[in-house]
Order: C-alpha cells, then structure tokens, then sequence
C-alpha cells in the first residue's frame, strides 16, 4: 500500500524531532501503522531555515494553506501554535477533508469545541496526544486505558517551565528571574512564557483532560488559574521546613460533595508532603495522577516538552489516524504479528 502523506505547517523544534524520529524508526512505525507514513511537504516563513532541517526531503513552502489546498496530502500536522492563523489552518484543513494532528493545548481549550463539531461533521479526526504532557501517552490513558472507569480526579504537574523553575529555586537558592532565563535558554518556556508561569499553560492542558476524563466540554474560561510568580523563595524554604513541596498543579474532580454535582478545574501552587511520589518530580519533568473506580490510583511521568518527547506523541497520532482510518482491515487491530515490517531474529 502507498505511504501516507503528511504536511507539516510550522516546521520548528517539535517538527524537526518528528521528522528526525519518522526516518530513523521507519521500519517499525511502518509496520505498526500498516502503511509507510511521509513528510513529503512543510511550511515555514522562512524558507532556508526549513530547508535546512529537511533537506531534499519535502517540499519548503512559505505558505501553509500551499500544503492544505495539495489533494495528495491525507494529514496535516499543525505545529504553529496560538489561536489566530493555527485555528483558521486547522478549520481550512478539516473543510477540505483532511485529519488533523495537532500540539496545540491553548486552540484546542479555546477554541475546541469548534474544531471537534467541524471534524465530527466532515467525518475527519483531531488527535492532539501531544497537546498534553508531551510525550507521556496521558489523552490516550485517559481516553483507552481507563475506559472503563469512572475517573474521580485528576492531579498534575503539567508545565515543565514551572516545575523547573521550583526545583532550581529550592534545590540551589537560584531567584526567579534568572532560572526563567535558563528555562526559555533550554526550549521548556512558551514563546509568551507568561502563559507558563501565570499558570495558563497548565490550565489549557487540564482543560483538555478535563474534557476527556468527564466526558464535558472543553471551557477553559471556567477554569481558576493561579500561576508562580507571586512566589518567593522564602515560601520554597519554610515549605520544605514544615515538610511539603510547593508544586504548580492541574486539578481537575468531580464533586458530588455539592448540590447539583460538576467539575472542578483549577490551576495554582499547591503544598505536598514530600514523601508524595509527585513531590519528588524534579526539573523539567511531567507527571499525572489519575483516581478511577476500578483500577485505584495510577501515576504517569516522563518528558512534558522538547523535540523528540513531544514527536513521540505526534507520531503516535499519526500512526493511530493511519491505522484505523486509512489503513487496510488486517491493520486497525493490533494484534502479535503485528510488524512484519519490523521483525528481525532477535532471540527471546
Ligand atoms: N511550555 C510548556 C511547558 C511546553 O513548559 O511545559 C510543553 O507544553
């Protein structure tokens, strides 16, 4: 079977991990999905740049809806963030029958509800895995594994830049100001890293997994968001003395404490005993604790950001929309003999 197309617009950090990771696991993604999965077009204002990253591998255009109007291409990947251009590309993208992939936490808890009905009507997916959490599989936890479930809460540290920034404080005495220089220095912040420390990051992302583990729509504008900066170190210090971690969490439980019921989305510092597993994630680092009827507590940590971590969860998208959408039957259920592609003689 032809490989699937794929175009990229905006092609940066996360865009060239994805490109990077495709060519050197093909063989296995290949025969996971069913079907060979190609960048063959990316966009970015500057060309040169772009060409830099994936030499004569895909076609450079400056101009993203080139990308869209191409009838060869089947998925877009959107990789441009923001609300403005990214949601008219998504929407442009959709209409014109095309799945979607997309890292974009802030379009999705904005503007989700939106994209979800367009894509519903065109009969086309939206998978944003990477949205949340980066390359820790968490939308396909909540979505797959703990489907049988009724999830109760969900906690998490769930903006890299923030956790970073209290741990660098607490554990070498460093000030505010100069551990946000180091993390915008390392790629965790935001291109506005005031949506990292001020909590809006985080809110967008449990937003999202509000939505999924409640099965209620994404509402971001009902979310209470409280972020770091009114922090100081002395409150890191006396923390740590009476025994607790100030962490940056996104909460999101129901209440059936309350007449009527609902949801409960916050986002603010929270104090943790710091013998709590969550407590101890350090740096840059992600983890959700997720509290469901049937199978207790579980917890999920690994890399929030960064190229590859982040390519992980766009690619997982691509190969779950190649297999069950476009792939032939003997594909959409994955099952032992499931890479002929990817065997070698490796003995077990
Ligand atoms: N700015 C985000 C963070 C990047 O620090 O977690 C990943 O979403």
């Amino acid at each position: 079977m032809k490989a699937i197309k794929v175009g990229l617009l905006g092609i940066g950090t996360v865009g060239s991990g994805t490109f990077n990771v495709l060519r050197r696991n093909q063989a296995e993604i290949r025969g996971r999905a069913g079907r060979g999965i190609e960048i063959t077009m990316v966009s970015r204002r500057n060309v040169a740049l772009a060409r830099e990253i994936v030499g004569d591998a895909a076609q450079v255009v400056a101009d993203p809806r080139e990308i869209i109007a191409n009838p060869e291409i089947d998925i877009i990947v959107e990789l441009i963030g923001g609300c403005g251009l990214a949601r008219e590309l998504v929407l442009e993208a959709i209409a014109a029958g095309k799945h979607v992939v997309t890292a974009n936490k802030a379009l999705l808890a904005v503007h989700g509800t939106e994209i979800f009905a367009a894509a519903r009507e065109k009969g086309v997916m939206v998978a944003f895995e990477a949205a949340v959490a980066g390359g820790i599989p968490i939308i396909k936890a909540l979505r797959e594994g703990l489907t049988a479930n009724r999830i109760e809460w969900l906690a998490g540290i769930i903006n890299g830049t923030t956790n970073f920034i209290l741990s660098e404080m607490r554990s070498k005495g460093l000030d505010f100001a100069t551990v946000l220089k180091e993390a915008q220095r390392l790629g965790y912040a935001e291109s506005d890293p005031t949506f990292d420390i001020e909590g809006v990051d985080a809110a967008h992302k449990a937003t999202i997994m509000s939505a999924i583990a409640f099965g209620i729509p994404v509402q971001f504008d009902k979310a209470h968001v409280e972020g770091i900066s009114q922090l100081q170190a002395t409150d890191i210090k006396y923390a740590e003395q009476l025994g607790y971690r100030i962490k940056l969490l996104g909460i999101a439980r129901r209440r059936s404490d309350v007449a009527g019921g609902g949801i409960e989305l916050r986002v603010h510092p929270t104090l943790i005993p710091t013998q709590r597993l969550i407590a101890n994630v350090e740096g840059a680092m992600n983890a959700v604790v997720v509290q469901a009827d049937a199978v207790g507590t579980t917890l999920y940590y690994g890399k929030g950001a960064g190229a590859e971590p982040t390519a992980s969860a766009v690619i997982a998208d691509l190969v779950d929309i190649t297999r069950l959408h476009t792939a032939d039957p003997d594909h959409r259920v994955p099952h032992l003999a499931f890479q002929p592609d990817a065997m070698n003689n490796t003995p077990i």
